[in-house]
Parts: structure tokens; C-alpha cells; sequence
């Protein structure tokens, strides 16, 4: 569209550039050249006849002329004949010095076909178009006449020619020679040679004018050889005895014409220039009138009788020639000035035309801009009905497809906790002494296998699907690196004997930490090494080596196997979703290596592959956790505290330890909040061996709870009256059950979900399907912090008070105890019931809280509490036993004493001593 545009433009701006180079055309540029070569200019003669020409020829607009100076030599004329020739000159005119030598270039020239005008001096032959000038024959006759005219007594002449070879000077001596032998009264004494400058005569007529007495006349064949003669005979003082005649007669102080007024000479016989008579003849031939070969020009004495005159003629027709050159050039000038103006009116005109035609030209593109414009609208309009209808349909697909998904995902979830308890019966048939015996574990470990890799696509799509969400959040926990990749590592260890591929795992720093989230990373781990030995023949060989790179603050986790590898070309497409290489032939999703780059990607490290000989993949980690943002760290017990040394059990492999029974007392209470009648089943049949279990669908979890006052709780989210997480944030706000751990057992494994369990309170986030193994160890872990706490407040047990803010519940709590113990420490009454109901709770209720946090009796507490104060009253006061004894409560000195004495082995007495 531009470039037709431009194309138009560019064709406007031509129209313009020729109308303006054609309206400031050249006016010099002329229609015809007439050149002219002319003999010399040093004499008046020859530039009277140049001036002449201009003159003549300026009164022709459309005529140029050239006049070239060939300086009276013969070699310079012949060079500027070449030169007009080539110039092409429409009409050439010749003023030859010679005549012969001048004749040939003449005829290369008339031959070309240029009209050649000879003018004065005649060339030989008669190949030129015309000749013009003076009648020169005639010149030497007049001369004669007028000598004759003068005496009838006989009278000497010498006769001075001009430069032989020219026919000026051969005519003009033929005249007068032939007119005074007619005449008995002249005779010409001598004829002496000059080449028409007065210098070339004066030393031959000085000779003649010692030799030859009485000269009477000299008649010499131009005016400045004459006036060299008179000066001549001046020096011998004959000037005055001689007559002198001349030839020319031309105007102005050095002409002949002066030279008679000033009776220097006798006479001068006019010989005209011709040089306007020779413009007018050659504008007849450019005009193709025929002309007459030859052209001569009038010629006449002039003597003191018309001297005056002839001067005065001169100078009138000089006086009009400057007139007419004045003239001339205020023509040339309003034709300057007519020739701009005209100029500047094409121009004007050009600039006209060109905006008319822009004009034009921006009234057509605006009526096509409005036509293109209007057509635009139109498929706009359809475009935009298209992409509303392409959007109604997109979103209707999306809808559609997120229903799908939806659908899919919820259905993927419902898989879970069917495979979970098929896996989790499946452990406990491989328990089963009969099925060992029956040898039908080998059935129950294929259940097994493929439960399991069923559990890990199921997985593998749902971490897909969360990745595409954008749900994951990093949970990082500091993790000791070998420890991590060993556990994970001996998951494989079998597969590896079995198929006698040499597995082995290397590490430089043992002691090396690094922030994981232990379970994507396993899922990296398990990916890359489920890869390694699908891809990797038997008696092959796969390494784990990890390399702390002491100098930064990264390390790297070498996978290397010496599988089939990837083909080079397909190298940059192993992590892309979907994605299955050329050469493997094996199922598969497509998907693990995406979520393991994607996993990786979230903890900010990277992961490449190299593939020679085998495939090896490399994960690059960073060390310590400035990387990571304070919600993508959580602590967790690190791999080598806690006893879960495998996330993945072994079929085989024995899970449960067969603890001896313990009676109901001497257990641990759990009370297990779930409404799934399966999964209650299965861990109450699971944990009844080691612990007194209880069981709650959800309706009344708080209830029991507060009821039993168990020593942990399992407690699922999705519940028929109150949620997990609220039960779990009722259970943690009231005192009497505040103490007990709680674990959330949920199949939501969503962020959300896992903060909203961290707000209620609850001590542990499990998601579903979840390890046994995870869960019982878990189990046992809180308990065991809840000893290590209760260790402490029994330990610290003075030195809690209310003041001292240690901000647990439980720590206000047991200051409060010790606050209302203290308070009543002289009132022997007050019992159990006293301080259940001061802090407002059941006698049973408070016994069980204080069994929990501190693993004591309460009426043993209260008793402890008044021995103590007793004890620093023996120490620092001067009360009597007795009177201590009662200030602390008790009944009877004597029942103090026993009980003092039982505590620390000393009497009251016998400490105060
Ligand atoms: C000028 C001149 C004239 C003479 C003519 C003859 O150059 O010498 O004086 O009349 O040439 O060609």
C-alpha cells in the first residue's frame, strides 16, 4: 500500500522536476553556430570586422557566435577550422591568412557538408558556398585612377604589396599595375614585398628611397603599411615631397581616414570589413536562400574632399551601432529579465499543476481511505462477531474441559484411598503367616507392585495437574543430603541385585544439609531412578554420586546409568510434558521428568541431562536457604532423628513390629476422628496393638475428646458436622485438652488446606494416601516431644509462675495451679475438687490434664507444693514445726512430719538441725 503511494508520488514529483527543468531551460542554448576563423586581431581592420559580426549577429536571437583567433598563422588557422568542424558549426566562416596553404581544411570542411562563407581573402578552387568581400582588383585600379588624376607630368611610383600568397594583395597589384601602364604620366619605379605590418616594409623602402631619387608617390596596399612608408620618409625628410596612398580607410584615430584629414596621406581607398554583409549572407544560407558565389563589396577613395564626411558618416553609424549595442543589451536584459519571469511563471504554473494533481491525488487516497476504511469497519465487525462467537465456543471448551479435568482430578483423588487400604491390606496379608507359608507372596507382592505404580500415576497426574495450577508451595526442611539420597537409594538396592546392575551412591560431605521438600524431591529422586533402571539392561551399571562443590554454594546429584541414553536431537525435549523419546519403548506417562523439572524448578536449582554411553542426569541445588521465601520453609524432624527410614516399604519386608501387648492402662490413648468406616478399620486394627484406641465418625470428636482426654488424636477434615480443622482449633483453645497433639490426616494437599491446619493448631499435616509407617512413626515422634515437654514442666515446676511467660497454654495453666495451690496452702480442706472447680474443670478432667503435662497425681502435687513451702520455712523462718505445719496445710504436726520424712528421708527436725 506504501509503496503504491510512493510509486504515485514519485510520478507527481517527476511531472513537477520536468516542468521545472523544462521552465528553466538554458536561454543561452542557441538554435544555430556560425564559426568564424578569423586570421589575427592585432590590427583595427580585423577588429572593426569582428565587432561588426557581434553586432550583426546579435540581432539574431536563435545565432551563436565563435570567433577563434588564429593569430596571422597559418599552422593556429588550420587547428581552429579542425575545432569548428568539430563543433559542428551550422555555417563556418573563413578569413584565410593565406591562400593555398589555407585551401585544403576549407574543402574537409565544405566536403563534410558545412557551408563555408571565404571572406577578404580568397582561398584556391572554388569549393566553398559563397566568398564576400572588397572588390580588391578594383581597389588597385582607384589607386592607380586616383595617382593618375593628380599631374599630368610624368611621376614615379613605388608600389608597397602586402603579403604575397594572399589574395588581397595579388588582386589589388594587379589593378594598379594594369591601370597605370595604361597610364603614360606613372610609372612604378619599384614594387617592394611587405606582409601588410608597417614594420615589414620599412627597411626595404628606406633602401629604395636612398636608391631612387624623386619619388612622386607611394601607394602601399593598407593604411599601416602606408603610414610605415610616410614615417620612413619623414626620417629622410621626404614626407613632404612624396604623395602617399593607402588602402582601408577605417574610421577612429589610428585610421586611414585620420591619417588624410591630418594630410598624412593623399588618399585611402575604402576596403569595407563586410563583417555584417558576412552575418546577413550566412543567415541566408542557414535560412537555405540561395545565395551568389561571390559577393563583392563596394570600395571608393576618400580624399581631402570627402575625408570629413566619410568621418562624420563613420562616426554616425559608430554612434548607432552603440546605439543599437545599447539597445541590444536592454533587449538581452528584459530578455533576462522576460526569461525569469517566464521561468518563474512555468515555475509558479509546474507548482499549480503539481498541487492541483496532489490535490486530486489526496481527494482520491481520502475517498479510498474512506472506502478502505468503510470495507475495514465491515471486517471488524465480522471479526469481531467471530472472535465473541470463538470465545463463546472457547469458553464453553473451557468450561467443558475444566468440568473434564475436574471430574478426572476428583476421580484421581477417589482412586487414592481405595489403593491406599489396598496397599495397606496388601502390607498386612505379606504379614500373614499363611500367605507366606502358602507361597502366595509372590501374587501378593505383584498386588502389591502395581498398587503401588498405580498410587504413583494417580500421583504423577494430580502433581500435574497442580503444577499446570500453579498450586504447588515448596515445603523445604533443612534435610541432610546422604541421608535423604541413601534412604531413597536402598529402595532400589533390591531391584539392583536382582538384576545384577552395580548401584552404587558416592558423597564427598556426609555431614552436607540442604533444604528439601522431602516429598517432591523423593518423587524426583524416584523418577530418575525408576528411569535409569527401566532404561538400563541387566549386569548394567547406575550411580548417585553428590558432589559438594566446596568453593559455592551449590552441590550437584549425579544419576548416571549405562542405559540406552537419548538421542542427541531429542536431548531438549526430555523435560517437555508429554513428551516420549524415539527409542523408548517402554510405557510411560511422559510426565516425570516434567514434574521433576518442574519440582526442581521450585527449589530454585536446576536439572540437565547428558547422554554418552547411558543417559546422566544432573540436579544442581543450592546450599542453605537464602533462596527460598520464608513460607516455603518449614522445620521437620531432620531424615536421620526420626525413624522413618523409608517412604516406600518394602512389600517384604517387616512393618510392624509385634510389640508385646501392653494392658489398656499402661497404653497410650489415641482417639482417631474419621468417618471413612475402612480406613478406621484399618488403623484401629494397625494401632491397637500398641495403643488404647478410640474411635469417633466425626459427629461427636470433641466430645470424646474432651471426655478421654487422650494422649494424641488422628483427626480427617472432611467431616459430617464440624470440620478437622475446626474441632482441632476447639480442642487446642480448651485448657483440658489443649496438650494433646493432633494430626491432621486429609487426601487435601493443597496450600490452603495445609495453613488452614497449621491455624487450628494441629501438631502434624498428613496427607492421604499416607505411609503406615510415616503415620506410626509420627505417632510415637509427638508423644515423644510431649514426654520431653512434660520433663520440662516437671522440672520447672517452681519456677513457673504467672508472670514468667513461656506462652503455651499449658504454661499458664500450671502457673494458675501453683497460683490457687499457693493461695490455699494453709487450708488443710482444700482437695482436688477445690482446685478442679477453681480452675473450672472436672475432678477427672484435671486429673488427666495433670497426667499428661506432668505425669503426676494431683493430690500428690498439692502435697508436693506444701512440703516444698515447708521445707523453705524450715530454712528461713522461726516458726515452730508445729506452727509450719498448719501454715502449710496439714492436718496434724505429726502427719507432717511422716510425710516430710517420707519425701526427703530427714524429719522436720532432724533438717532444721
Ligand atoms: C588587415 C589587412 C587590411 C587589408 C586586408 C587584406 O589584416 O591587412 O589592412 O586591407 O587585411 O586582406
Amino acid at each position: 500500500m506504501k509503496t503504491r503511494r510512493f510509486h504515485i508520488f514519485f510520478r507527481f514529483f517527476s511531472v513537477f522536476i520536468l516542468l521545472f527543468s523544462f521552465s528553466c531551460s538554458n536561454p543561452e542554448t542557441k538554435e544555430y553556430t556560425i564559426g568564424f576563423a578569423q586570421t589575427g586581431v592585432n590590427d583595427e581592420w580585423r577588429r572593426a570586422m569582428n565587432q561588426s559580426m557581434k553586432i550583426q549577429t546579435s540581432l539574431y536571437s536563435n545565432v551563436e557566435l565563435i570567433i577563434l583567433d588564429g593569430e596571422d598563422n597559418i599552422e593556429n588557422q588550420i587547428q581552429d577550422i579542425e575545432e569548428l568542424i568539430a563543433k559542428d558549426v551550422d555555417v563556418l566562416i573563413v578569413s584565410p591568412v593565406k591562400s593555398q596553404p589555407i585551401t585544403p581544411i576549407v574543402e574537409k570542411a565544405f566536403n563534410k557538408g558545412i557551408p563555408v562563407l571565404i571572406v577578404d581573402r580568397k582561398t584556391e578552387g572554388q569549393n566553398y558556398t559563397a566568398y564576400l568581400g572588397g572588390d580588391n582588383y578594383q581597389v588597385g585600379v582607384d589607386a592607380a585612377n586616383y595617382l593618375a588624376s593628380l599631374s599630368n607630368e610624368r611621376k614615379k611610383v613605388v608600389e608597397i604589396r602586402g603579403l604575397s600568397g594572399s589574395s588581397p594583395a595579388l588582386e589589388r597589384s594587379m589593378g594598379f599595375k594594369n591601370t597605370i601602364e595604361k597610364n603614360d604620366n606613372l610609372e612604378i619605379v619599384k614594387s617592394i614585398e611587405g606582409n601588410w605590418e608597417s614594420y615589414s616594409i620599412k627597411d626595404s623602402l628606406g633602401k629604395v628611397l636612398n636608391e631612387i631619387e624623386d619619388i612622386d608617390y607611394v601607394f602601399a596596399h593598407n593604411d599601416r603599411m602606408v603610414l610605415g612608408a610616410w614615417e620612413v620618409a619623414k626620417e629622410k625628410n621626404l614626407h613632404n615631397k612624396i604623395g602617399f596612398v593607402g588602402v582601408d580607410g577605417l574610421p577612429g584615430e589610428n585610421g586611414g581616414i585620420k591619417l588624410v584629414q591630418d594630410n598624412v596621406l593623399l588618399a585611402t581607398i575604402l576596403y569595407p570589413t563586410g563583417g555584417d554583409e558576412a552575418i546577413r549572407l550566412a543567415m541566408k544560407i542557414l535560412n537555405g536562400e540561395s545565395v551568389p558565389k561571390n559577393n563583392l563589396l563596394e570600395t571608393t577613395v576618400i580624399d581631402f574632399r570627402n575625408a570629413d564626411i566619410m568621418w562624420n558618416q563613420f562616426n554616425k553609424i559608430n554612434q548607432q551601432q552603440q546605439d543599437i549595442l545599447k539597445q541590444q543589451s536592454t533587449i538581452d536584459k528584459q530578455e533576462e529579465t522576460y526569461s525569469s519571469q517566464t521561468n518563474i511563471l512555468k515555475l509558479l504554473l509546474g507548482l499549480l499543476i503539481t498541487s492541483i494533481l496532489l490535490g486530486a491525488y489526496s481527494i482520491y487516497s481520502g475517498y479510498n481511505i474512506k472506502k478502505q476504511k468503510r470495507a475495514l469497519e465491515l471486517q471488524n465487525k465480522k471479526i469481531t462477531i467471530q472472535r465473541n462467537q470463538i470465545k463463546k465456543i472457547a469458553e464453553k471448551v473451557k468450561i467443558s474441559n475444566e468440568a473434564k479435568v475436574n471430574f478426572f482430578t476428583g476421580l484421581s483423588h477417589e482412586f487414592k484411598t481405595p489403593i491406599t487400604l489396598i496397599l495397606s491390606s496388601v502390607e498386612s496379608l505379606s504379614d500373614n503367616k499363611l500367605i507366606r507359608d502358602n507361597k502366595l507372596v509372590q501374587e501378593v507382592g505383584l498386588i502389591y507392585n502395581n498398587s503401588k505404580r498405580l498410587l504413583r500415576l494417580i500421583n504423577q497426574l494430580l502433581d500435574f495437574r497442580k503444577i499446570e495450577d500453579r498450586k504447588f508451595v515448596l515445603k523445604a526442611s533443612e534435610t541432610n543430603l546422604f541421608d535423604f539420597s541413601n534412604i531413597v537409594f536402598k529402595d532400589f538396592e533390591r531391584e539392583a541385585q536382582k538384576r545384577n546392575i552395580s548401584f552404587s551412591i558416592n558423597c564427598n560431605n556426609k555431614n552436607l544439609k540442604v533444604y528439601l521438600d522431602r516429598n517432591l524431591m523423593d518423587k524426583v529422586y524416584f523418577n530418575l531412578l525408576s528411569n535409569a533402571f527401566k532404561f538400563t539392561p541387566n549386569n548394567g551399571s547406575i550411580s548417585i554420586d553428590i558432589k559438594d562443590d566446596f568453593e559455592s554454594n551449590y552441590v550437584t546429584i549425579h544419576f548416571k546409568d549405562s542405559g540406552i541414553g537419548i538421542p542427541n536431537q531429542e536431548i531438549n525435549n526430555v523435560f517437555k510434558a508429554f513428551y516420549q523419546g524415539t527409542n523408548n519403548n517402554k510405557s510411560s506417562s511422559g510426565i516425570g521428568l516434567h514434574l521433576s523439572k518442574e519440582f526442581i524448578d521450585l527449589h530454585k536449582g536446576t536439572i540437565e541431562v547428558f547422554s554418552k554411553h547411558g543417559a546422566e542426569f544432573v540436579l544442581t541445588l543450592y546450599k542453605g536457604n537464602a533462596h527460598l521465601s520464608s513460607d516455603e520453609i518449614i522445620y521437620l524432624p531432620d531424615v536421620v532423628d526420626s525413624a522413618v527410614l523409608s517412604f516406600n516399604v518394602d512389600y517384604e519386608e517387616d512393618i510392624f513390629n509385634q510389640d508385646a501387648v501392653l494392658n489398656d492402662d499402661e497404653r497410650y490413648s489415641i482417639l482417631i476422628i474419621e468417618d471413612n468406616p475402612d480406613l478406621v478399620k484399618y488403623l484401629k486394627g494397625k494401632l491397637t496393638q500398641e495403643y488404647s484406641v478410640h474411635v469417633s465418625n466425626g459427629s461427636n470428636g470433641v466430645e470424646m475428646a474432651l471426655g478421654l482426654i487422650p494422649d494424641i488424636i488422628i483427626c480427617d477434615v472432611n467431616l459430617p458436622d464440624k470440620t478437622g480443622f475446626e474441632i482441632c482449633d476447639i480442642l487446642k483453645k480448651d485448657l483440658r485438652t489443649s496438650h494433646i497433639p493432633t494430626i491432621i490426616l486429609t487426601a487435601l494437599n493443597d496450600k490452603e488446606s495445609y495453613i488452614k491446619g497449621l491455624e487450628s493448631g494441629a501438631d502434624l499435616y498428613l496427607t492421604k494416601p499416607f505411609s503406615f509407617a510415616i503415620l506410626s512413626q509420627s505417632i510415637k515422634t509427638l508423644i515423644y516431644n510431649r514426654e520431653k515437654l512434660r520433663y520440662y514442666f516437671v522440672n520447672n515446676v517452681h519456677n513457673m509462675d504467672v508472670s514468667s511467660n513461656f506462652g503455651t497454654i499449658e504454661q499458664e495453666f500450671i502457673s494458675k495451679v501453683n497460683k490457687i495451690i499457693n493461695d490455699n496452702i494453709d487450708n488443710a480442706k482444700f482437695s482436688v475438687e477445690n482446685l478442679a472447680s477453681h480452675l473450672n474443670v472436672s475432678r477427672i478432667q484435671l486429673y488427666r490434664k495433670m497426667k499428661a503435662i506432668m505425669d503426676v497425681n494431683v493430690s500428690d502435687y498439692i502435697q508436693n507444693i506444701r512440703l516444698e513451702k515447708a521445707k523453705n520455712m524450715l530454712q528461713d523462718t522461726t516458726l515452730t514445726i508445729s506452727e509450719i505445719a498448719y501454715a502449710t496445710g496439714f492436718s496434724s504436726p505429726n502427719y507432717f512430719s511422716t510425710s516430710f520424712k517420707n519425701k526427703f528421708n530427714k524429719s522436720p527436725k532432724a533438717f532444721r538441725e
